[in-house]
């Protein structure tokens, strides 16, 4: 019945407005219900998961499903009340810069339906590590629900330098650190939206910020995020330097900004910038995170994130070695239904020995935190 009526009744309308208006309103929205029981309630009585066991230990954080919201949904980090109420296991905040940064200019968000995938050219819209951090300290989360922080460089000319991307980055951990916010971090590595500046994909400047960061003490996970678009011998550089500099998992990917990736260009905006988010995504960053678990076994976590838009495509993320999914797109195209469609497949598939528990135990399903 729900996704009847999310695909017949509430897309339609939804999709007759601007993509930034209305993630504001369901922002604004999503805020307001969490607030009070009654609404966190309502929304839990419609979505909320109430299938067999699905919780899954990764890296020493317990989520109550494997289905985290990638980063770039909550990016000021306002919906920690209802997201549990929705299938979601955690959710990934941000990304987070240092400075305040107002984003690109409008549109920042176009929709491409028939294509699946919304184009992406935010500009790490965020209003910065140090209104963010507080909000996340005052917010309280079940226990069982994980809040992961996403750092980004500042989309602003001071950031743009190498040494001065670095600091950028270095002060927003710190920032997180002292606060004692977030449960994992991540560090975006691949933002395609950001002001000019140095690439940190690069393979020795990649090393030169994993060190600097590395000096930054903490005992929570972090993560970067990876970009799907270099070949993979390059992709796999830049994983030996994460490895190296002892970093616990991977996120796989980012945008696509391959524009010809997109099923049907005669939905295309006259130019592109950014990235393409859903469908686009799906079969690489897919491929991606089999690479990396032939390349790298269980020295890493890996996240698949990129295209899922049924529990299909989540099993096949997960058949491919991974131990989290993280998602937007399949939560806009095909609904709120769908994290709690996809924590009941992996449940099942677990249970029934389909899946690898490769990382651990099935059930409260643990894997490796010794890294
Ligand atoms: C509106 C929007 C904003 C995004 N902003 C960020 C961001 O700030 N940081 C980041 O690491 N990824 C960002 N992403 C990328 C997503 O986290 C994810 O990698 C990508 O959308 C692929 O997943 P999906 O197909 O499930 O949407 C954004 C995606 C969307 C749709």
């Amino acid at each position: 019945m729900l996704p009847f009526l999310y695909r017949r009744v509430l897309k339609p309308i939804l999709f007759r407005f601007d993509p930034e208006a209305v993630h504001d309103a369901f922002v604004s929205l999503g805020e307001f219900l969490g607030r009070s029981g009654v609404g966190r309630g309502l929304v839990s009585s419609l979505y909320g998961y109430r299938g067999p066991d699905a919780s899954v230990t990764v890296d020493g954080l317990r989520y109550r499903t494997p289905v985290v919201l990638a980063a770039g949904f909550d990016y000021n980090g306002r919906l920690l009340r209802i997201l549990p109420t929705m299938g979601f296991g955690g959710v990934e905040v941000g990304s987070v810069t240092a400075l305040p940064t107002p984003g690109n200019e409008p549109p920042r968000m176009r929709r491409m339906v028939r294509s699946r995938a919304i184009v992406v050219n935010k500009g790490l819209m965020n209003e910065g590590v140090e209104v963010i951090s507080p909000r996340l300290a005052q917010t309280l989360a079940p226990s069982d629900f994980v809040v992961g922080v996403s750092i980004a460089r500042s989309n602003r000319e001071e950031a743009a330098t190498e040494a001065g991307g670095i600091e950028d980055y270095a002060r927003s951990l710190e920032t997180l650190v002292q606060e004692d916010v977030g449960d994992f971090y991540t560090i975006n590595i691949s933002c395609p939206n950001v002001h000019g500046g140095e690439n940190f994909a690069e393979p020795e400047r990649l090393r030169k910020l994993l060190r600097r960061l590395g000096q930054v003490e903490h005992d929570r996970p972090v993560y970067a995020k990876m970009p799907i678009n270099p070949p993979w011998e390059a992709f796999r550089r830049m994983g030996d330097v994460i490895e190296e500099a002892g970093l616990h998992g991977l996120v796989i990917g980012n945008l696509n900004k391959d524009y010809e990736s997109a099923l049907h260009q005669d939905e295309a905006p006259d130019s592109f910038q950014g990235g393409l988010s859903g469908l686009p995504c799906r079969e690489r960053s897919t491929e991606l995170v089999a690479r990396s678990r032939e390349a790298w076994g269980q020295r890493f976590t890996l996240i698949g994130c990129g295209g899922i838009l049924s529990a299909e495509d989540a099993l096949d993320k997960f058949r491919a070695g991974a131990d989290l999914v993280h998602l937007i797109s399949g939560m806009i195209f095909t609904g709120p239904h769908l994290m709690g469609e996809i924590a009941e497949a992996w449940a099942r598939e677990i249970r029934e020995g389909r899946l690898a528990a490769s990382r651990g135990a099935t059930g409260s399903r643990s894997s490796s935190s010794s890294k």
